[in-house]
Parts: structure tokens; C-alpha cells; sequence
């Protein structure tokens, strides 16, 4: 049996070796000593649970799952500093520096900027009770529980002061990618880079989860520091006796000429620092020349952070690779040898586009220098040493499809044209066509696409049209029931659709809901715009005809027509008709969006359309047509050869008079509101 002192003396022991191992890295136990006192804190907790004091080791370990962040306020925000990538800059910030401290020589900390999280962490007579996130600075979030786990967090300093102190939490290079094997080992997906695996180990509600995530910290900074140092090295030696870890890569320089030389030589240390780095923090050491300097509105003026350059490698082209994305769009990717950088293995490169490729004269075999943008994505920055082998040159045909490739106007992208049946399109295309917004079919998510397209059912969105129920039962995924649910929801989607539903539905660039709306109150059904089509085979009319539909540009209008002429959409639009798909956008959707409701016109004189046709297009945005102008009447259509006496009407009545062309501005000032 145990004492309440023993107890005591047990977590004060299990504390000592934490701060041994996590702040002096000098362990006095083994990793074994230390499990079984662990165990004996556990079973004396687990006997006497009246006991246990808030900064018992135990304490880090398994609690209940939080619902959400609680937000925690700042009296003194957390900053963030000025950057630099250059230099010069940083000679420029040493000379403010000096002249703001009327050419005093400061003392300069240099410190390597860790690529982690900002964090704060409250201590209140010595003991750990509020541990937050930056957030916007001013207000971040309660991750306490979370900080807990991170074994460099003290939960009771060796004095019992008030002190909030600030650093940054992160995953060493080493931890990172033993999470990464435990991961590959377990058949799970691998995370990309440390700093975004420990924003999002910070934020996971469970505390059992962030266990399995290895978090660091390291100090940097005292809230009201004076009352602990008068300087910068004195007060990080000063939280370093109290308990907490401070980084052992900090140095000093005395004036700009050593500080320069450090900050060279950093560009050779920093791959053999345990953690990433992205740049140096310069700091003014004493904190009555801080005083001196003050802050800017965002950053204090007596420190700037200096960012290193992106790390760059040199890799061999083996080979290119074209992607057919889900908008069509066919980029170029580059094969590399595997190459290390930045903690990660480098084997493709995105290209971008055929521009970038001519811009760069890249080819197989060439030796070519790649950097990671923002240390996350490779980017090939030009080509070191070109091989004899041919220059890559832009497809011409689809690598799915084999459709002829089209550049859209003003675009360096390729794309397949080929929305409809594109095998590289097909999922997203007939994935997107049933979407709740589109043609609204009922359970055809993507799954229930994968199952179709991969059985060959469904090879375009009309073959959807023509789907049994036997045919679907033959599939692993339905049964009768979701199989006769879904025929029906198809069903159901034939006998509802509107012509305009049916046009966002085909997924043409930029032609959204509210375009398909505008376009179906112009043209209210497949057959009526593709006469308008046919008519001019250039397709030219069509595409001013659509531009000037207001909320219409001249590229949506250009891309609709480009689709439209291609072959394999006349081919499944085709189908769509032949399997019962004619929609006609209903008169009570346009007028219920129309900007005409109420409107009265009279239409005379000589028109480049018959009278008909414009009383429809009237009627369908809500006006109506009458035969003679009188007081209720708002607007005269005007042709060639009116007559005076209407003309006078008009005018006696305050009627608006429209030539043929305001007739058309004030058709096509269509309401542009959402859906
Ligand atoms: S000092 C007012 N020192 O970099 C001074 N920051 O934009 C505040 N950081 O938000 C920061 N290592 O999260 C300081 N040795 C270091 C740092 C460091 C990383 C982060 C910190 C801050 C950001 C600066």
C-alpha cells in the first residue's frame, strides 16, 4: 500500500524524468524503468483516484473524445513577423535596427525558423492549465487536452510561477517518417509533409488519435518576458530551468558582418537539423533596445524572419505522362528518377500545361533542376543538361479517347472535347449529369457509376436512359429493390426534366444552372439551339446570338457552340431524343425568372423575325402582346416602316419606343439571380 506522499514523490519523479528526457535529452532510466513506474502510477491512481493531482504524468493519456475547440481570447495577441527572402533585405533590416537604437550596436539571437505550429501554453503556479492554438492571433483554440500528449509540454514547471509562454509544436523529420512506416505498414494512406500532419494532429478530437501522432515543442518566447530576464538568452535559459524545452540551435551575432556568416553557413546546417526549417528568426537580444524599437501595427520591428530558399535538386526526365482531367483538360506530367527532397521522394512533376513544356525545351533524358514549391509541390525549374532525344511536342489526339485535342481560345490548355464519352471524363461526366442539381436522378452517386461504367452499361449519359432493371440486378451492387429504385428514379428524371436542368447537366465549361437558365429562356429546347446552330454552319450565329444574352460571355458562348458542334455530342444528344429526353424549358420557369412580368408591348412595322416568334419570346419572359398602343401599354416594338399614327399613340402615352436592336438589349437583360 501506498502513501499519499509516495504517490506524490512518484509524479514529482515521473516529471524529472520527462524534463530529462524531452528538455536536457540526458534520460537517467530506460524506456523500461520508466513503463513500470508508470504502471505503479497507474494502479495507485487506479486505487485512491482522489488523489491524483492535474499534472500526473497519466494525465496525457486517454481521455474521451472532445466535441469541439473551445476559443480562447489573448489580452497580448501573438504576432506574426516581417519576411525575407533576400539578403539585402536582411542588411536592410539591421540598419533600421541600429539607426533606431541611434547606433547602438545591438545583440543579435539567431534562431532556425521551425516549420511547425504557433502555440501558447498557460502555466499558473507552475502547474499546465490552458494550452491554445495562434488562430488569427488575437483568439485561437483550446487544444489543451491535445497538448497534453506532446511530452515536451511540462505539466508542472520545477517553481510554482505564472508564466505564459510561446513556441512551436512539430513533428521531427525522424518521428515523421516512422508515423509514415507504422502507416504504409498498417495499409493506410501516408501523410505528405510534417507541419500540415501536426496542424491536423493538433485539431483531432481524439485525444487516443493524437497519441499515435510523435509532436515536439520547442519555446521561444515569454509573455511579459522582463519579468524573467532582461534579455532574450536569459530568458530562454530561465523557462529552460523551469521545465520547458528551448532549442539548442539558437546562436548570437554581435554585428551585421557575423551575422551574415551565420546565416551562410545555415544554408549547409539546415539539412541536418532534426525537424524542417523554412528560414532563420533574427532577433534583438536585449529587450530595453526591443522597447527602444517597438512594434508595427502587425510585427514587431525588432525581429524578421529570413526564409531559406526552396530546396533544389537535380533529377533525369525518364519519361512524360498526359492526364486526362475531369474537365478535359490533357497536362503533361513529367516521369522522374526518384529523387530525395525536402523529406519526401520526387518520381513525377507536374508540367502544367504544353506552354510550360515549349518554355522549358524539356524532353526524355534531360537532366533537369526541380525545387518544391512552398516545400510541398515539385516544380521543374529548367533544364541543366539536354539529351539528345527528341523534344516532347504536344499531343494531338486524347490519350483516352483519341479525340482530336482543342485549345480554347486564350487558354495554354488542351482539352479533350469529348465531355460525353471520353473514357477518361466518363465517371465525373455521368457523375455530375445525375447530381441533384442537374437531371436529379435519385441514388446514382458515385459508386453506383463506378459499378456502371465499369460493367460497360453505361458508356455516355443516354445510355442511362435505356438501363433495365434485369441488367442492374446482374451487377454485384444491386438487388432488386435498389435496382428497380434506381430505373425508376431515371424514370423520373425523363419526366421531369427541363430543358435547362438537361444543359447544366452536359457539364460544359462555365455553363452553370443560372447560364442554363438564361440560355433555355432563349432557346427553350435541344432542338430549338441546334437549329440555331445548324443555320449558319460556322456556328458563328450562334455564338453572338448567346453572347448577347446578358450574363452570357463571349467564352461561355463559344465553348457551348464548340460542344455542340462536335460529333460525339450530336451523337449522345441523339440518343438522349431517342430515348425520350426532348425537354422543353416550361414557360413558368422562364416567367417566373423573367424580367417581363407585367410588361404590356405592341409590335408594328417590318421585323427581321414574323410577329409570332418575337410574341413568344415576349410572353416567355412573363410580358404580353396586344394589338393597339393605349395608356396601359409600355412598350412599342418598332420595325421598319411604322406607322405615324402608332408612333404618335406612343408618344402621347409615354409609351418607350424600341427599335429591333433595344428590343434586344432589353430581352436579353435577363434576371441573373441563382437558380
Ligand atoms: S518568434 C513576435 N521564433 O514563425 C515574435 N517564431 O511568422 C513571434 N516560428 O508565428 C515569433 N520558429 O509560429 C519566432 N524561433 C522562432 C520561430 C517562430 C518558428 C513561427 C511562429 C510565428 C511565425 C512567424
Amino acid at each position: 500500500m501506498a502513501s499519499r506522499e509516495q504517490y506524490l514523490k512518484l509524479v514529482d519523479e515521473l516529471t524529472e524524468h520527462d524534463r530529462l528526457y524531452y528538455v536536457e535529452a540526458t534520460p537517467a532510466i530506460s524506456d523500461y524503468e520508466y513503463d513500470v513506474m508508470t504502471k505503479r502510477l497507474r494502479e495507485i491512481e487506479g486505487e485512491h483516484p482522489d488523489w491524483t493531482v492535474a499534472w500526473s504524468p497519466s494525465k496525457r493519456v486517454g481521455h474521451e473524445p472532445l466535441s469541439s475547440f473551445p476559443k480562447v481570447v489573448r489580452e497580448t495577441p501573438m504576432l506574426s513577423l516581417d519576411n525575407t527572402y533576400d539578403e539585402g533585405e536582411l542588411s536592410d533590416f539591421c540598419a533600421r535596427v541600429e539607426k533606431g537604437l541611434g547606433g547602438e550596436q545591438p545583440t543579435y539571437v539567431i534562431e532556425p525558423k521551425i516549420d511547425g505550429l504557433g502555440i501558447e501554453l498557460v502555466y499558473q503556479a507552475g502547474v499546465f492549465v490552458l494550452g491554445s492554438t495562434r488562430g488569427d492571433g488575437t483568439t485561437g483554440e483550446d487544444v489543451t487536452t491535445n497538448l497534453r500528449t506532446v511530452g515536451g509540454v511540462a505539466l508542472k514547471l520545477r517553481e510554482p510561477v505564472d508564466l505564459t509562454v510561446r513556441g512551436e509544436v512539430f513533428m521531427s523529420k525522424k518521428d515523421f517518417a516512422a508515423l509514415n512506416e507504422r502507416r504504409a505498414a498498417a495499409g493506410e494512406e501516408l501523410f505528405k509533409n510534417a507541419r500540415n500532419t501536426t496542424s491536423g494532429s493538433l485539431k483531432l478530437l481524439d485525444p487516443n488519435e493524437v497519441q499515435k501522432r510523435p509532436m515536439s515543442i520547442t519555446l521561444y518566447e515569454v509573455v511579459n518576458g522582463e519579468a524573467f530576464g532582461d534579455s532574450h538568452f536569459a530568458v530562454l535559459a530561465r523557462i529552460r530551468q523551469l521545465g520547458l524545452p528551448t532549442s539548442e540551435h539558437n546562436s548570437e551575432a554581435h554585428n551585421w558582418d557575423e551575422l551574415r556568416v551565420q546565416v551562410d553557413q545555415w544554408a549547409e546546417r539546415r539539412p541536418s537539423l532534426p525537424f524542417d526549417a523554412d528560414g532563420l528568426v533574427i532577433k534583438v537580444d536585449s529587450f530595453a533596445q526591443r522597447e527602444q524599437l517597438g512594434f508595427t501595427s502587425k510585427a514587431p520591428r525588432w525581429a524578421i524572419a529570413y526564409k531559406f530558399p526552396a530546396e533544389q535538386v537535380m533529377t533525369v526526365v525518364e519519361g512524360i505522362e498526359i492526364n486526362v482531367g475531369r474537365t478535359g483538360a490533357v497536362t503533361p506530367v513529367a516521369l522522374l528518377e526518384p529523387v530525395e527532397t525536402s523529406g519526401t521522394t520526387v518520381k513525377r512533376a507536374s508540367l502544367h500545361n504544353w506552354d510550360q513544356v515549349a518554355r522549358l525545351g524539356i524532353g526524355p533524358g534531360d537532366t533537369v533542376l526541380l525545387e518544391k514549391a512552398g516545400e510541398i509541390i515539385p516544380q521543374i525549374l529548367r533544364v541543366v543538361k539536354s539529351s539528345e532525344q527528341p523534344r516532347f511536342t504536344p499531343p494531338t489526339r486524347c490519350p483516352s479517347c483519341d479525340s482530336l485535342l482543342v485549345r480554347q481560345q486564350d487558354r495554354v490548355v488542351l482539352e479533350c472535347p469529348n465531355r460525353l464519352e471520353c473514357p477518361g471524363q466518363l465517371l465525373q461526366s455521368v457523375e455530375f449529369f445525375a447530381g441533384r442539381k442537374q437531371m436529379n436522378i435519385d441514388g446514382l452517386g458515385e459508386k453506383a457509376c463506378q459499378a456502371l461504367l465499369e460493367a460497360g452499361l453505361v458508356k455516355n449519359v443516354a445510355d442511362l436512359f435505356s438501363l433495365t432493371t434485369e441488367q442492374l440486378m446482374n451487377l454485384d451492387r444491386f438487388a432488386e429493390t435498389s435496382a428497380q429504385n434506381l430505373v425508376d428514379a431515371i424514370a423520373h428524371s425523363r419526366k421531369t426534366a427541363t430543358f435547362s436542368r438537361l444543359l447544366a447537366a452536359l457539364g460544359v465549361a462555365n455553363i452553370g444552372g443560372v447560364a442554363a437558365k438564361l440560355i433555355a429562356a432563349r432557346y427553350r429546347s435541344m432542338k430549338e439551339l441546334l437549329a440555331a446552330l445548324d443555320e449558319d454552319p460556322t456556328g458563328q450565329t450562334l455564338v453572338e446570338a448567346l453572347s448577347e444574352i446578358k450574363g452570357i460571355g463571349a467564352v461561355m458562348a463559344q465553348a457551348l457552340s464548340d460542344f455542340l458542334r462536335e460529333p460525339h455530342t450530336r451523337k449522345v444528344l441523339a440518343l438522349l431524343e431517342e430515348r425520350g429526353l426532348q425537354p422543353v424549358e416550361p414557360i413558368s420557369v422562364i416567367a417566373a425568372d423573367g424580367h417581363l412580368v407585367g410588361k404590356v408591348f405592341v409590335i408594328t412595322g417590318t421585323l427581321s423575325a414574323p410577329r409570332g416568334a418575337l410574341k413568344k419570346r415576349i410572353e416567355a419572359l412573363g410580358g404580353k402582346v396586344t394589338g393597339s398602343v393605349s395608356k396601359s401599354t409600355d412598350y412599342l416594338v418598332a420595325g421598319d416602316k411604322t406607322g405615324k399614327t402608332k408612333l404618335a399613340a406612343a408618344e402621347k402615352n409615354n409609351v418607350t419606343i424600341l427599335d429591333e436592336i433595344a428590343f434586344e438589349q432589353l430581352l436579353s437583360r435577363n434576371n441573373q439571380q441563382g437558380p
